[in-house]
């Protein structure tokens, strides 16, 4: 049920066993989705690395289905979140006529896709520039808080530009001990954010989306979760109304 005021979708994940660096084995899965339903999730997509240079999407979903499938074998809906299938789209030159629609965030019409681990290049901006405002595409902006981390602040301000995109920050931003804020200099208001855990195992990437919601209730943070809590429920809607299509 969408409510409002609520942060419980986990946009960002490598859960679904054995398909990318993620979760090793369904064992890993297991104790990742148990624990994202501890910490308030109630939905979370799985959002398998998908990089187009490597392989086509065809073979990117059999490969997805497959692991689903091994998950769901295993899959107890009390005890874990609802599952949505997705992936995260890796950002690469020449990708800007592929076909992007078998990858979106299920029953979202956005797609996740992440800056490249690579110098800046301008590229990249004409790369967004066409898919959200020649192909009217909807794209979310994975961990744009190691993008702020990475880019100079000019580059990020540019990219804050663009408030068409929602931007996703994982929950590892707000890991440190004075619940610092990845935006510090930037002017963000009115742009969407989202949460994700980006979680890859029960280690040092286990879920932590509980942490990050705690550190989201200090007052110096209220900007980003009022933002959050706006967006997630944006998306909620969205989710319950195409699902019944
Ligand atoms: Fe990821």
């Amino acid at each position: 049920m969408a409510e409002n005021n609520v942060i419980n979708i986990d946009f960002h994940s490598h859960i679904l066993p054995g398909i990318d660096d993620g979760a090793t084995d369904v064992n890993v899965s297991v104790g990742q989705l148990t624990r994202l339903k501890k910490q308030g999730v109630d939905k979370v997509f799985l959002t398998s690395h998908f990089d187009f240079r490597k392989e086509r999407p065809a073979t990117f979903l059999d490969r997805r289905a497959e692991a689903y499938e091994k998950l769901m074998k295993v899959y107890d809906p009390d005890t874990m979140p609802e599952m949505f299938l997705g992936s995260e789209i890796y950002m690469v030159r020449g990708i800007e006529e592929c076909d992007y629609k078998p990858l979106e965030l299920e029953d979202t019409g956005y797609i996740l896709i992440e800056f490249p681990r690579e110098q800046f290049g301008t590229w990249m901006f004409d790369l967004i520039e066409t898919l959200i405002f020649e192909r009217k595409m909807k794209v979310i902006v994975a961990h744009v808080n190691r993008v702020t981390a990475a880019y100079k602040k000019d580059v990020c301000k540019n990219l804050f530009d663009y408030n068409d995109l929602i931007f996703q920050i994982n929950t590892e931003a707000f890991r440190g001990v004075f619940s610092p804020d990845p935006f510090k200099g930037f002017d963000i208001s009115g742009l969407k954010f989202i949460l994700g855990t980006d979680t890859h195992d029960l280690g040092h990437r286990a879920p932590d989306f509980d942490k990050a919601l705690k550190k989201l209730d200090s007052r110096s943070l209220s900007y980003i979760k009022e933002s959050v809590e706006y967006t997630t429920a944006m998306l909620n809607r969205r989710i319950e109304k195409n699902r019944n299509k």
